[in-house]
């Protein structure tokens, strides 16, 4: 994968833009994009914790369209963000406009060589971006080097060992005669743009051990929507959920979220 190939992915296709038919920028396809995102990822609130940064000087890497931004500034954070995509930017600046909410540092840059000093947030976010990247651990550690002592590092990956990486497997693998594969590879392949990467609790775990400011995190997983085997095959019915908590309940989770201090 290419940096190029995963930018012209996320240009062309801004992160949740598809679930609206609504006119771009207008106030619906905002919304309409807000409403679908929390119906199906409530569990960004509990990790987000958006009220905690009040006043606080927080930057979101990787933004997308916006939509967990706005909480941050709704909140009165002191909010900066970067995204790869210049459409991504530009979705921000219109959101906060429409809305009439301050207009905030956002920036077009790399996750991997994030243009601000050491020990500058009080918090950095991001969800659902530094596996989208060819180098994942430099992007950890430059969430780290620009965090503050004390401060907050909430990161979510995709996680390989989920129901999600599984169903992937059946259909992109097996069912295409071709066991063979990884789950990895799939996803590499088949989920969103170009090289996406899956990581197990014990990857993450070994990447973060490896950061010398970050001795005290936690590493979850979560069931999530995205896991409803119904979502892959109506065949499963109502045994859907009975598989799901068979196979492991929230350990076969999509979403693998960390939580770090920096020391
Ligand atoms: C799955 S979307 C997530 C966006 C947003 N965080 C959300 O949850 O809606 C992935 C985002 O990561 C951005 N991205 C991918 N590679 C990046 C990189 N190297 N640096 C910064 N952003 C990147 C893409 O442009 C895209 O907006």
């Amino acid at each position: 994968m290419t940096k190029e190939e995963v930018q012209l992915y996320w240009n062309t296709k801004p992160c949740g833009s598809d679930v609206t038919e609504h006119a771009k920028y207008s106030k619906q396809y905002f919304e309409e994009i807000e409403d679908v995102r929390y119906a199906r990822e409530p569990e960004i609130f509990s990790f987000a914790q958006f009220p905690r940064a009040h006043k606080k000087k927080v930057l979101e890497v990787g933004v997308g369209v916006g939509t967990d931004f706005v909480q941050f500034v709704r909140s009165g954070a002191d909010a900066y963000g970067i995204d790869l995509t210049e459409e991504g930017i530009n979705h921000v600046q219109n959101r906060l406009k429409l809305y009439e909410l301050p207009q905030a540092t956002l920036v077009t840059a790399d996750c991997e060589n994030l243009p601000f000093q050491d020990s500058f947030f009080d918090m950095v976010y991001s969800w659902g971006v530094v596996h989208h990247t060819a180098d994942t651990e430099r992007a950890i550690k430059e969430i780290f080097r620009v965090a503050k002592p004390g401060g907050i590092v909430k990161i979510m990956v995709y996680h390989k060992w989920s129901i999600v990486g599984m169903m992937f497997w059946v259909k992109h693998a097996l069912f295409k005669f071709r066991p063979w594969k990884s789950i990895s590879w799939c996803m590499a392949n088949f989920m969103e743009s170009p090289g996406t990467k899956v990581y197990s609790k014990r990857e993450v775990r070994n990447m973060l051990n490896g950061i010398p400011e970050c001795s005290n995190y936690s590493v979850q997983t979560r069931l999530t929507y995205y896991d409803d085997l119904t979502r892959f095959s109506p065949f499963f019915g109502k045994m859907g959920r009975v598989i799901t908590q068979l196979t492991g309940g929230d350990a076969r989770g999509w979403f693998l979220m960390i939580s770090a201090k920096k020391e």
